[in-house]
């Protein structure tokens, strides 16, 4: 058994390693990112596969994985992680249907809820203390979801019909558009950058270049909010147009 994630801002991460290790703990876990992901993947036949829900759909640079390694998903079992900060429908359905696609048995599905990772939007911000319970019942269910794993009945949230509907009522349908392909509209405020490189450095796209002290974003970015949430000079915005928290899961974990 390994585990595969994709993880922006560290709660995908934080998630899947939590499970794994309640599940089997000499098993790893490996960023879709990593150079050893698609070697490990090929060896093990049980996975644990998370991703951060956007816009109730796979972030691209997931998605892409997905597709890029077509021929890897056959016979091989995986159990689905989705995280989010509210809401997602079918979070963990829609990785699993297009690994069923690809010839995969579904284990099962999880849905977890965490705190909002989107820097510069205050919807859905809340107090420290919000957080660290949110965290805190997230780790709860998610031990529950690895017991019931290990006696063979894991939980299939994300993967039936109602959820699909809620998913794609709730939002797919008004915001299918989001992660259909990658973006251009990140913005870094050439005013207040200093060229540190703190972004460039983070991004899994390579989608920044620092070019004379100043960070230029180029079009194909994922929307994982990472560089947003390390620049120092919160120059960097995305959906929104001031940086109002950045993100970090390690606040809530100590
Ligand atoms: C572009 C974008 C879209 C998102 N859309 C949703 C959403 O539809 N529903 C939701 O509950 N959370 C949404 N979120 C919040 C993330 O899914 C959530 O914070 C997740 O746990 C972040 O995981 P990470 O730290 O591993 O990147 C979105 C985040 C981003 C960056
Ligand atoms: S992290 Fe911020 S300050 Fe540093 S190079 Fe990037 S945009 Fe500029
Ligand atoms: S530019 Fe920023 S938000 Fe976009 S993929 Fe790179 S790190 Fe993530």
């Amino acid at each position: 058994m390994i585990g595969l994630y994709f993880s922006g801002t560290g709660n995908t991460k934080f998630c899947t390693e939590y499970f794994l290790d309640s599940v089997n703990p000499s098993a790893i876990a490996y960023s879709i990112e990593d150079s050893r992901a698609i070697e490990e993947l090929s060896k093990h036949d049980e996975i644990i596969f998370g991703y951060p829900v956007y816009y109730s759909n796979l972030p691209k640079i997931v998605s892409d994985f997905i597709v890029s390694n077509s021929d890897l998903w056959n016979g091989k079992k995986l159990f689905v992680i989705a995280t989010m900060a509210l809401f997602s429908g079918d979070g963990a359905g829609v990785a699993a249907r297009l690994f069923e696609n690809y010839g995969a048995e579904i284990a099962g599905g999880l849905h977890l809820e965490m705190p909002d990772c989107i820097g510069d939007v205050r919807v859905l911000k809340r107090t420290y203390e919000k957080n660290r319970a949110i965290v805190e019942k997230t780790k709860k269910k998610i031990t529950d979801s690895a017991e019931k794993y290990k006696l063979g009945k894991p939980t299939r949230e994300g993967l039936n019909l109602c959820y699909r509907m809620a998913g794609f009522l709730g939002q797919r349908l008004y915001f299918m558009n989001k992660t259909k392909s990658y973006t251009d509209k990140l913005k870094i405020n050439p005013v207040n950058c200093i060229g540190c490189g703190k972004c460039a450095n983070v991004c899994p796209m390579n989608n920044i270049d620092v070019i004379c002290r100043k960070a230029v974003p180029k079009n194909l970015c994922t929307m994982c909010y990472r560089c947003v949430n390390v620049c120092p000079e919160k120059a960097i915005t995305l959906i929104g147009k001031r940086v109002i928290e950045q993100h970090d899961i390690k606040k809530y974990l100590t």
